[in-house]
């Protein structure tokens, strides 16, 4: 089983386009499909799970979209503060990888909110890639050493890779091993691109609000089948 899988949730206007939708309401379908798809990743007890929700990029649609965007994970985030209470039962950590500090004032109080109650150690994390870009992280992370270096408290000779890496927003988590990009776009797009160095790829042709959890399990089943060798042989 993979530990954690990045989700590329990819398609969506192509899915409210085939019907004649708004674009906008094929991410209302696709926010559907985030839930249970994270429910079901719970559910089968996978660690870590990345959902690409906004990138650094997208501020270059239309304003409406992007309003329809940030106002469906203000009601995502409202909901969830209301899952949290159900974390006896088995509920899941939310986290938010990116840089939030640039979504809109409400967007970031709720954001805040919910990283604050990010207590539980022991289950499912679930990472909301939120005004993210993998370029963005490894900047991020190289003025952070760059500011101890200056400070004298790193020589820059020692940096190392555990360096760059507890910089990243994903500090601490394992690396994704499986990295699922529906829709039928071969690419990546700037999602954990220091963290998807050794990542499985697996590419279906399902639009996400079509993606159902078989989908999932799928590609689970497809990556159980690869032989990862790191490098070795
Ligand atoms: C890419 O599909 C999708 C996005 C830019 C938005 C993804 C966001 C969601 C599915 C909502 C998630 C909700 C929560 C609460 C986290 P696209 O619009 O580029 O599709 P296209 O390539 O068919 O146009």
């Amino acid at each position: 089983m993979p530990k954690h899988i990045g989700i590329i949730m990819d398609g969506n206007g192509r899915w409210a386009k085939e019907r004649g939708l708004p674009r906008t309401d094929g991410h209302v379908a696709g926010a559907k499909v985030f839930r249970k798809i994270s429910d079901y990743c719970h559910d089968i007890g996978i660690e870590v799970v990345t959902f690409y929700a906004f990138s650094t990029e997208n501020w270059r649609r239309p304003p409406t979209e992007v309003a329809a965007l940030m106002k469906l994970f203000k009601e995502y985030l409202v909901e969830a503060d209301e899952i949290k209470y159900d974390r006896q039962k088995g509920g899941y950590i939310l986290r938010f990888i990116g840089d939030t500090g640039a979504v809109p004032k409400e967007l970031q109080k709720l954001v805040a909110k919910t990283q604050l109650d990010a207590l539980d150690e022991n289950t499912t994390i679930i990472n909301i890639a939120l005004n993210y870009g993998g370029r963005q992280e490894i900047l991020h992370s190289v003025k952070q050493i760059a500011e101890k270096v200056e400070k004298g408290e790193l020589k820059a000779s020692k940096i190392t890779e555990e360096d760059i890496e507890a910089g990243l927003y994903t500090a601490g988590q394992p690396d994704p091993d499986l990295i699922i990009r529906p829709s039928g776009e071969l690419r990546l797009s700037n999602f954990l691109t220091y963290q998807s160095a050794y990542s499985e790829l697996y590419f279906s042709n399902v639009l996400w609000p079509d993606f159902t959890t078989d989908d999932l399990d799928e590609a689970i089943l497809d990556y159980a089948k690869r032989n990862r060798r790191f490098g070795g042989v």
